[in-house]
């Protein structure tokens, strides 16, 4: 089990790049259907995808469950509608009244143990409008062949993604990013899903 205050503390976090996701990026040129808003970014760590989206104009609450994370992320100077909360995602009493019309995501379902997933979706889905989109960045292979292949992160193939997402989602899309972080070129991939809507 990573502890997550633990690792920015100490700032053993790799994962921190201090800079938005530049898959994210490429997504808001093509993609810009986030409905009214709030949009949720759960596990937002410092919240540099929080603030380009607040950014276009969009409200946006990211989520984390490490204080240390929080408290940097609020030192950057305010761009829009973000806002930062401490909290578990998978808790259902932090769900409670929250209504998302969509979600970004990066590297948080990869970062839990496996074992959360059916967790993440369901409260992914718990947070969602009907019909809302959750787009985000999955690990297909995030290690090379013979490398310590111990995680986080921990890579998902597509037939898992589609096992764990169809009891609340079906896929509209996917690629690979043109764009990524040094070293993780070609090891990303972007999907979007859409919240069904259940009779
Ligand atoms: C690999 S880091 C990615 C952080 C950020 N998205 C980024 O790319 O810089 C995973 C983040 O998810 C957070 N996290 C893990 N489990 C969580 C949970 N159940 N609820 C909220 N945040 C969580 C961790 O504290 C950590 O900040």
């Amino acid at each position: 089990m990573v502890d997550w205050e633990l690792r920015y503390q100490s700032g053993d976090t790799p994962w921190e790049k201090g800079s938005a996701s530049p898959a994210l990026i490429e997504l808001l040129e093509k993609f810009r259907d986030w409905g009214l808003g709030p949009v949720l970014v759960p596990g937002c760590g410092l919240g540099h995808d929080v603030r380009v989206l607040a950014s276009m104009g969009i409200s946006v609450v990211g989520v984390d469950l490490a204080p240390s994370a929080l408290d940097r992320a609020r030192e950057f100077q305010h761009v829009g509608a973000e806002s930062y909360e401490l909290g578990n995602f998978f808790d259902p009493k932090w769900q409670v009244d929250r209504q998302f019309s969509a979600i970004w995501e990066h590297t948080c379902f990869c970062a839990i143990d496996p074992s959360d997933r059916a967790r993440y979706v369901a409260a992914a889905a718990g947070c969602l409008v009907d019909g809302g989109v959750l787009a985000g960045v999955f690990f297909l292979t995030p290690f090379d062949p013979g490398e310590d292949a111990t995680g986080p992160p921990f890579g998902v193939s597509l037939e898992d993604l589609d096992k764990w997402f169809s009891p609340w989602f079906e896929r509209l899309d996917g690629w690979v990013p043109a764009a990524a972080y040094p070293g993780r070129e070609g090891r990303e991939w972007v999907g979007l899903f859409r919240k069904l809507v259940k009779a």
